[in-house]
């Protein structure tokens, strides 16, 4: 990562903080709102203008305090328009959620690895054994460019997508980032028998998913918004996580 990208990432971290700081100021000043209405009330009882009732008065208002705020959210998410990016290791379930909420969103569901495969018409194993590791991390570098320019998308990254800085960045300028995490042990038993990953072929162990999820961690963690635990989670459940941090 060079410096200008690492100033880069900072200023969006800063942004994204701002943004929760203006939030937060905007459901404050709702509430001072509501305490006004609150004394009004109470001035209308003691002047005998208004019979008020007595529910209305002691009401605490954290209801409407919680709506206006996921209002808040809702239109501002209406007026970025982002795609919903799902990042983490292999075999945590990227694909599958990143498809059914695509389904339930009725948004489009782009899949790296799917559109880089279309794209030189090779399956992914081909891609590393006929040209390598180098040549396949440049064609992601590039269809991640590419996918950031379409309509708001579901988009389900290949597991390494967040070694490279430039594509961290242009994720995170185009889109909320949900990390979906597991256990070294979890992944093995969801990937063991799937010899479709090169980077696992002849080191498909729970030791070797282990050190490489261990490697990767702080590039997942750094880029994400959100994380979410798929190890115990039903799917429904972790959509409905996903809703309640995405706020639709
Ligand atoms: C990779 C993960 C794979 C695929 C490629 C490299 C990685 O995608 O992009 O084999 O470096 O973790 P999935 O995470 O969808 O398996």
């Amino acid at each position: 990562m060079n410096f200008r990208d690492v100033t880069k990432l900072d200023l969006l971290n800063t942004y994204r903080k701002e943004i929760d700081e203006c939030d937060k100021e905007l459901v404050a000043y709702f509430e001072k709102r509501l305490a006004l209405e609150r004394q009004r009330v109470d001035c209308k009882i003691e002047t005998n203008f208004e019979e008020i009732n007595q529910k209305m008065k002691n009401h605490d208002f954290q209801e409407e305090l919680e709506k206006f705020h996921k209002r808040v959210i809702e239109i501002s998410k209406k007026a970025t328009k982002k795609h919903i990016v799902f990042i983490g290791f292999m075999g945590c379930g990227k694909s599958t959620i990143g498809k059914v909420l695509s389904e339930k969103l009725n948004m489009p569901w782009i899949d790296t690895d799917e559109y880089i495969e279309k794209k030189v018409g090779m399956k992914i194993p081909t891609i590393f054994s006929v040209h390598g590791e180098k040549y396949f991390r440049a064609l992601e570098k590039n269809s991640i460019k590419e996918i950031m320019k379409q309509k708001p998308s579901i988009i389900s990254c290949g597991g390494g997508v967040v070694l490279n800085e430039e594509n961290v960045i242009n994720l995170k300028n185009n889109g909320k980032i949900i990390w979906l995490k597991a256990d070294p042990s979890t992944i093995y038993e969801r990937i063991k028998k799937d010899d479709s990953r090169p980077l696992l072929r002849g080191n498909m162990t729970e030791e070797y998913i282990s050190e490489m999820l261990h490697k990767r961690m702080n590039y997942y963690k750094q880029a994400c918004d959100y994380e979410i635990d798929t190890k115990s989670e039903e799917i429904e459940d972790i959509i409905t996580k996903i809703r309640d941090l995405l706020l639709f």
